[in-house]
């Protein structure tokens, strides 16, 4: 069921009656469910086929809401909302009772965002409480960014979507946590030079490799298409690379906000490899970077 944004009343509804909904952010399309209705965030886990011991982010509208899930914000956290709020900046603090552990994966802590897109916004007013949401995609599977991608992965498996058209920015938000000290567990739109220009304090990348990360989510493989995801740094091998003998889908320059829906219009079109030319802009972009390398790496996550 496709909702259109005139219609955010109804999915409201379908929210509140313990149903999962997809709806646009400014990021990507996310999946979400009411965080004090355990056995919705359930039908989330299993849409998805995600495990159980990678937490979801909750979604709030107002700081009102922050107060029913979050216990003790550290100052940091108010000098970065006031900031960035709303805004593709998720922020890790110490969860309430309220909060079931199935949101947070048995983890005390639960992630805070505030969309900036006005129909999350307003989902979120109409639902009148903070709702947990994951990407709107399959586990290991390209984000959404468009309605149609949400339907293409979930179809009637799901209470619906609304349509609120291409997510603008395109790559999730950046995921930070703030003791013991500023840690970056997932880069996003927001830098790190921006979040220590406003914090005036150095932020730190956390290292995936360890057995537990701080960032459950970044130890599987994702955001990866069928096709092999090939990086070339230099133009000359990225052009000696190319042949006829292999179907290679050529991605010469390649913008942030539509790399998942290139990856999937690959995958739509069966291409046997994507090959990209990772110029010095590409590199310079943490959270491109990031999500380039992990769709090209083999490695089971
Ligand atoms: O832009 C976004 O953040 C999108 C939109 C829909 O808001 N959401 C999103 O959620 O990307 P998801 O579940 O696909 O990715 C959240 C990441 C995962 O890697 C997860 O492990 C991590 O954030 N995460 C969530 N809660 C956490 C927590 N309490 N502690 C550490 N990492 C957490
Ligand atoms: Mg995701």
């Amino acid at each position: 069921m496709i909702f259109q944004t005139d219609q955010i009343s109804l999915a409201a509804q379908l929210i509140i009656n313990g149903e999962i909904v997809a709806f646009p952010t400014e990021t990507v399309y996310g999946l979400g469910a009411s965080i004090f209705q355990p056995d919705a965030i359930i039908k989330i886990f299993l849409a998805k086929g995600r495990r159980h011991d990678n937490p979801l982010i909750a979604h709030i509208s107002n700081f009102e809401q922050l107060k029913q899930i979050a216990s003790e914000p550290p100052s940091q956290f108010f000098q970065l909302a006031k900031y960035f709020f709303p805004g593709p900046l998720t922020i890790i603090l110490s969860k309430k009772e309220s909060v079931p552990n199935i949101a947070s994966a048995n983890l005390p802590t639960i992630g805070i965002r505030m969309p900036a897109h006005p129909v999350a916004k307003a989902l979120i007013d109409a639902v009148g409480h903070p709702l947990v949401a994951p990407s709107a995609n399959l586990s290991g599977k390209p984000s959404s960014t468009t309605a149609l991608h949400v339907m293409q992965d979930f179809g009637d498996k799901i209470g619906g979507v609304i349509d609120g058209g291409a997510s603008f920015l395109g790559i999730e938000s950046t995921v930070i946590v703030l003791n013991p000290q500023p840690t970056i567990l997932r880069p996003g739109s927001i830098t790190k030079e921006a979040l220590e220009s406003v914090l005036k304090e150095p932020f730190f990348y956390a290292n995936e490799n360890c057995e537990r990360p701080l960032c459950p989510g970044t130890k599987y493989r994702h955001y990866a298409p069928n096709a092999k995801v090939k990086l070339f740094y230099e133009k000359s091998t990225f052009e000696k690379y190319q042949n006829s003998r292999k179907k290679q889908f050529i991605l010469n320059n390649l913008e942030p906000k539509n790399l998942y829906s290139l990856f999937r219009q690959a995958d739509a079109e069966n291409y046997e490899e994507i090959v990209i030319h990772c110029h010095d802009a590409i590199q310079k972009n943490q959270a491109l970077m990031n999500r380039l390398l992990k769709a090209s790496s083999f490695d089971e996550w």
